[in-house]
């Protein structure tokens, strides 16, 4: 299953690579407010169902432009181009993603940059890799000098005051703080310990579900913004190695809302 969900990402990266270069004559819509789309979300996300759906012809799939496909118990949860507004810039950070869930669990995850042709891949159980080579979070274990990323709150804004105050907490106490713009790609990075932290609010599920399991096959811990692992639901994730984790967690602890929790 590993090596459908490759292929799948690999495909799809290598025609959004080709796509990449006459995004000016792409057709472009908006799904909501700050929320573009363009074809090539469109056809990527068709690419990898069409690989999985030969390969699995029954299972589930999750996909971020065409939604819920119902099959078994197994469901393949797809971010086909993850980073579209970089992708439409010309912004060179955006990624595919793609994960498979087993009854609620998640047993394997691919996040594929095409343009760094940097392939991270996790099997429950087995360990995470970065084009095959193994990857552990880093051992940062002060605040201070740690690199954290994170993403803005931008179709939030009735949040955007808490995440304000957060940031504001962060931002003297660490090294410093990047928002890049492809969540799957801070998750990849995470895990190869290129950033030693991680929180955003919002998310969808797509957005983290294979780089998630990247970060705990590596040795990271994720939560929600209560501590706890209700971040499907709710979106909300912090993440790092145990202590960076712990350190972020308590920092932006104080500014977490009712509806955060
Ligand atoms: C977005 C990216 C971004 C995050 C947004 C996501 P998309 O995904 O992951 O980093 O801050 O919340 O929606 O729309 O480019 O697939
Ligand atoms: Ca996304
Ligand atoms: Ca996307």
């Amino acid at each position: 299953m590993l090596n459908i969900a490759i292929r799948a990402a690999r495909n799809a990266g290598d025609l959004i690579q080709r796509s990449s270069e006459n995004v000016s004559q792409l057709t472009i819509s908006k799904k909501s407010k700050n929320d573009f789309v363009s074809e090539v979300d469109y056809m990527a996300e068709q690419e990898i169902i069409q690989v999985i759906k030969y390969a699995y012809p029954d299972h589930s799939i999750l996909a971020e432009e065409s939604g819920e496909h119902k099959g078994n118990e197994y469901t393949w949860v797809i971010d086909p181009l993850d980073g579209t507004a970089n992708f439409l810039h010309g912004y060179p950070q955006y990624a595919v993603s793609i994960a498979l869930k087993h009854k609620g669990k998640t047993e394997v995850g691919v996040v594929y940059d095409p343009l760094r042709d940097e392939l991270f891949t996790a099997e429950k159980g087995g360990g995470a890799a970065l084009n095959n080579r193994r990857i552990r979070v880093s051992r940062q274990t002060d605040l201070s000098t740690a690199l954290l990323g994170t993403g803005f709150p931008f179709k939030y804004p009735q949040h955007l005051d808490a995440y304000m105050s957060m940031f504001k907490a962060l931002t003297p106490t660490t090294a410093g703080i990047r928002r890049a713009g492809s969540a799957a790609l801070d998750l990849a990075y995470l895990a190869t310990g290129r950033l030693d932290g991680f929180w955003e609010l919002g998310l969808k599920e797509w957005d983290f579900a294979a780089g998630i399991l990247l970060v705990q096959e590596a040795g990271g811990v994720v939560t929600d913004f209560s501590f706890n692992d209700n971040f499907v639901q709710s979106g909300n994730i912090i993440t790092g190695n145990p202590k960076m984790h712990q350190a972020i967690y308590q920092a932006i602890e104080p500014y977490v809302t009712e509806q955060l929790k």
